[in-house]
């Protein structure tokens, strides 16, 4: 949480909208709901009978990996799947399949400030363990 609240005030910072302010985050709540014009979405399901997260985590990097490949971007967003009930019906998305990811396709315009942002990352100490 401290990382995303990080993540999403650098960000809002960089856009000029406040991260304290109500109404700015809306603004960047709609932006973000809208995957900043992304032109496609790819809505990622999995079978319930089976219960592996690990493929399906394989698969979305994959999908991203090959994107960036033919120079299209992606985001991964769940955002984007976080009204079901909609989206099962438009999608004719049968009961026997888990929603569980979207990812966000399109070629990014790089003079587009948003896409400027890098997020920083952890130290690597902090998230890798060696032991002799
Ligand atoms: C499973 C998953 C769900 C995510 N959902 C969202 C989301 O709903 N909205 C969003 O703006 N970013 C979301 N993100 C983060 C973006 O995809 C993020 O920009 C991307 O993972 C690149 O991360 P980086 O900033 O570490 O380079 C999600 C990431 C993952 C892995």
């Amino acid at each position: 949480m401290e990382r995303f609240t990080a993540v999403r005030t650098e960000r809002m910072r960089l856009l000029g909208l406040d991260p304290a302010d109500p109404a700015s985050g809306k603004v960047f709540m709609d932006m973000s709901a809208r995957l900043f014009g992304a032109p496609v979405l790819a809505v990622i399901c999995t079978d319930k009978a089976l219960s592996s997260y690990l493929d399906i985590g394989l698969l979305v990097q994959t999908i991203c990996l090959a994107a960036q490949h033919f120079g299209v971007d992606s985001i991964i967003a769940s955002q984007l799947v976080s009204q079901p009930d909609i989206l099962r019906p438009a999608l004719e998305i049968t009961e026997n399949l888990n929603i569980v990811t979207g990812i966000g396709l399109g070629y990014a315009k790089p003079n587009s400030l948003i896409n400027t942002y890098r997020s920083t990352r952890r130290p690597i100490e902090e998230v890798v363990r060696y032991k002799d």
